[in-house]
């Protein structure tokens, strides 16, 4: 049996589409433009590229982006009263803290600071919090997460009653995955490093997300037969017959996987491209939410 792909930049393209529209909407009715606010601090270059395509997309989706730089050198009050600012400020409708922060600065109380309202990420713990109660709703989710569900989804995957697996606990994609998948009442086991018999664990997976970091680890061997497997990974390796010396791979052994599992995620136009158009989406409903008030 060989999986089908799913096509992460075409489902990616398409919630790009509806914000597009959405955006176009409220314009109409005389609304002012969507406004996201990026904070990045310090000069790491994977957080400079991220924040660039942020910016990019809205420019393409109709969003304004006001982008804020501070040096790695920042002190946490220099931040702390940026983000106060924002949280101020009308035009500014989403606000997002690129992670990570340089090691000084204090993450948690960063992501407190963010009016709730305009958390986009997802990532204050008011959210969180409500993310993994009963009969709470968070505000808005974390924006990778949201997006393997919406892939799910997307690609027929009915989540109610199914076995998924999620593999890594972190804040930004593991854990929140875990609680949206509880919230469409599957039946979900999370595993990290002292998870005893892995494979055998993975196994048992009818959905499977796997965001670990580390490349090509979940082998086809570990994979149920027809499963739907969600690679978050992002890693690179090296590949001498590519003129960069190197190539990106995920965290599922795509060539084994892809011949066990029902449907599977390519790295890259997996979930990557539906990141930022999650994020686009809450941006706009931060805009409709701001303008009922
Ligand atoms: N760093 C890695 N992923 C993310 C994300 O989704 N949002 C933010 N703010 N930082 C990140």
């Amino acid at each position: 049996m060989t999986a089908s792909i799913i096509d992460g930049k075409l489902i990616a393209e398409q919630v790009r589409g509806e914000v597009a529209e959405e955006v176009t909407k409220l314009i109409a009715a005389g609304m002012p433009r969507p406004g996201l606010a990026t904070v990045l601090v310090g000069d790491n270059p994977a957080s400079h590229v991220y924040v660039k395509s942020k910016r990019k997309s809205c420019e393409e989706l109709g969003i304004e982006s006001y982008g804020f730089e501070l040096p790695a050198t920042a002190t946490q009050e220099q931040l702390d009263s940026l983000l106060v600012k924002l949280n101020a400020d009308p035009k500014v409708n989403g606000i997002l803290v690129q992670l990570p922060l340089p090691g000084h600065l204090d993450e948690e109380r960063a992501l407190s600071l963010i009016s709730i309202d305009k958390d986009v990420d997802g990532f204050h713990p008011v959210n969180v919090g409500r993310l993994a109660m009963k009969r709470r709703d968070p505000i808005f989710v974390p924006c990778t997460p949201a997006g393997c569900i919406v892939l799910l989804q997307r690609s027929g995957c009915k989540l109610e009653g199914k076995r998924a697996v999620v593999l890594g606990r972190s804040n930004i994609v593991g854990m929140p995955a875990a609680l949206l998948l509880v919230r469409e009442n599957a039946t979900v086991t999370i595993c990290h490093s002292k998870t005893q018999n892995l494979p055998d664990v993975v196994r048992e997976a009818d959905i499977l997300i796997a965001a670990i970091g580390r490349a090509r680890f979940v082998k086809g061997s570990w994979v149920k037969p027809g499963a739907y497997v969600i690679d978050v990974g992002i890693n690179q390796i090296e590949d001498a017959t590519k003129k960069s010396g190197h190539r990106l791979v995920g965290d599922v052994d795509f060539d084994e996987v892809k011949e066990v599992a029902g449907a599977i995620t390519p790295v890259p136009g997996g979930v990557g491209p539906m990141t930022i158009a999650m994020l686009m989406r809450n941006v706009v409903r931060a805009a409709k939410a701001a303008s009922k008030k």
